[in-house]
């Protein structure tokens, strides 16, 4: 399991260099193909309608996933490139969806311990530069019991379909800090949540899942709604 963890000021390295990548990219980011293509684009929705009360989207982007939440889910979004923040907020005020957008750094959230009822990152883990520490992160500010909801690529579990992504990684990586391969559930696990519900699909690409930070008192952790999927494997 490789994670990219670094010091303070190789993380703040890391960070301006995806947010130059992602500044250059928001105007286009939408139309990026790869979604549509390869990953599907159903996953959006099935993620959002997991997500319960006081909710935090880590690194939201452009906020591809607005429209897909329930309408009584108080949202925050936090995003480290302004630009990508910018096509958020238009797509909140033409959706009327009320969000509070901010910048921030997955890495060191700006928010107190056990906060939010529920946390969502799509798409994402594969590009914040230490995905180790962002789920630290994530971990502290869920209050016990709470969700943490997940969708990301991953190296796929047909051997040739991961070469291909392997020698795309080799570039994308350098170029613009994009992962391929890397496994978010591994990760999760080790950060110490409790897996609740997994699936991988489109080959293995697409890794999904819902797992939920360990509570103290039993019988109280949230249940994610949505529909009911595959048990963890
Ligand atoms: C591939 S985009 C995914 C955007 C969105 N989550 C989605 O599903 O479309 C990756 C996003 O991660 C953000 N990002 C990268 N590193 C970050 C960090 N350290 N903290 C917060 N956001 C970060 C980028 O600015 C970019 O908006």
């Amino acid at each position: 399991m490789r994670s990219e963890s670094r010091g303070a000021e190789g993380r703040a390295r890391a960070n301006a260099r995806q947010r130059r990548t992602y500044a250059k990219e928001a105007a286009t980011y939408d139309d990026d193909p790869w979604e549509r293509r390869l990953l599907g684009t159903e996953h959006r929705a099935w993620c959002c309608s997991q997500a319960l009360g006081n909710t935090l989207e880590v690194a939201i982007g452009t906020g591809l996933n607005l429209p897909h939440y329930p309408s009584d889910v108080r949202l925050t979004g936090i995003d480290l490139t302004p630009e990508m923040l910018e096509r958020a907020r238009a797509r909140a005020a033409s959706l009327e969806r009320r969000v509070t957008l901010q910048e921030g750094d997955a890495h060191d959230l700006p928010f107190a311990d056990g906060t939010f009822d529920t946390v969502v990152c799509t798409y994402a883990l594969c590009s914040i530069p230490d995905d180790v520490r962002a789920l630290r992160e994530m971990m502290r500010v869920l209050r016990p019991g709470g969700s943490l909801i997940l969708l990301d690529h991953t190296a796929s579990t047909v051997r040739l379909l991961s070469w291909l992504q392997r020698a795309l990684e080799a570039v994308s990586r350098p170029l613009k800090g994009e992962h391929w391969t890397r496994r978010p559930m591994p990760r999760v696990q080790a950060a110490g949540f409790a897996i609740r519900a997994h699936d991988r699909l489109r080959a293995g690409v697409v890794e999904r899942l819902v797992a939920v930070k360990p509570d103290t008192e039993p019988g109280t952790e949230q249940r994610a709604g949505g529909e009911p999927f595959e048990a963890a494997r």
